[in-house]
């Protein structure tokens, strides 16, 4: 039997970080984790009791909340990955939004949110067989992985990816301001205190502006087989 490994993808909003990951879980028959929807969750329950907005943060209420947030994730066969529950909840769709996104940079700065999940990320990942996508999961949660992926592209073509996922999906957005997100979440998650986006040394970069996803799977595919 061919041992398990783990592969952490990082890399800036809007790459196409989980559309590779799932495409590699499902070929791989591993478990694929979305590290950014469990920050979008916390986010949500921030937003819900009215701890953080555009124009205010109360993030020592946050932390004495923290033991009462239950994230887990439940597989949707007719979707083929899992789906993101908070307290029970279905969030999916939720945690989505443009707000989420305009203020999950901010919540997930904050250290203990970031101990408290990276302590479920890692409890999922104890046994390999893992695909798990991120900011910090070649440098902090999984330091040790198999395989480190670091993906790029330009703020133009994430943004443009972004815009068109909300448009299909109904939201009333604009381009410039997804570009504007991507851009400001680019710098708050890169110059956070506590677990910054870094490429980790042992990490290939790829860099996915102008490649396809068959391109790109062919390519890394063709790295996990080396290992
Ligand atoms: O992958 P995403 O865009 O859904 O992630 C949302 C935010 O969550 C991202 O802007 C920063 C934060 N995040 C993080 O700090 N650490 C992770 N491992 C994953 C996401």
């Amino acid at each position: 039997m061919i041992d398990k490994i783990t592969i952490a993808i990082d890399g800036f909003s809007s790459t196409g970080k989980s559309t590779i990951a799932k495409a590699l879980a499902k070929q791989l028959g591993y478990i694929y984790v979305d590290t950014g929807a469990m920050y979008r969750a916390v986010t949500l329950f921030a937003m819900n009791y009215g701890l953080v907005s555009s124009h205010n943060f109360d993030w020592k209420a946050l932390e004495n909340r923290l033991s009462s947030i239950t994230l887990t994730f439940k597989f949707n066969p007719d979707l083929g990955f899992a789906e993101m529950f908070l307290n029970g909840d279905n969030v999916e769709k939720e945690i989505r939004t443009l707000e989420v996104s305009q203020l999950v940079s901010k919540v997930s700065a904050i250290s203990s949110v970031r101990r408290k999940l990276v302590l479920v990320q890692q409890e999922m990942g104890k046994y390999k067989g893992i695909v798990m996508d991120g900011r910090d999961i070649g440098t902090v949660v999984f330091p040790d992985a198999e395989i480190k992926l670091f993906m790029t592209a330009s703020a133009d073509t994430r943004a443009q990816r972004r815009y068109k996922e909300l448009i299909a999906k109904g939201d009333v957005v604009s381009y410039e301001e997804i570009l504007q997100n991507v851009v400001e979440r680019d710098h708050l998650d890169s110059t956070r205190k506590d677990s910054p986006l870094i490429k980790a040394d042992d990490a290939i970069e790829i860099d996915n502006s102008d490649l396809g996803l068959k391109e790109q799977f062919d390519k890394i595919y063709a790295l996990i087989k080396k290992k």
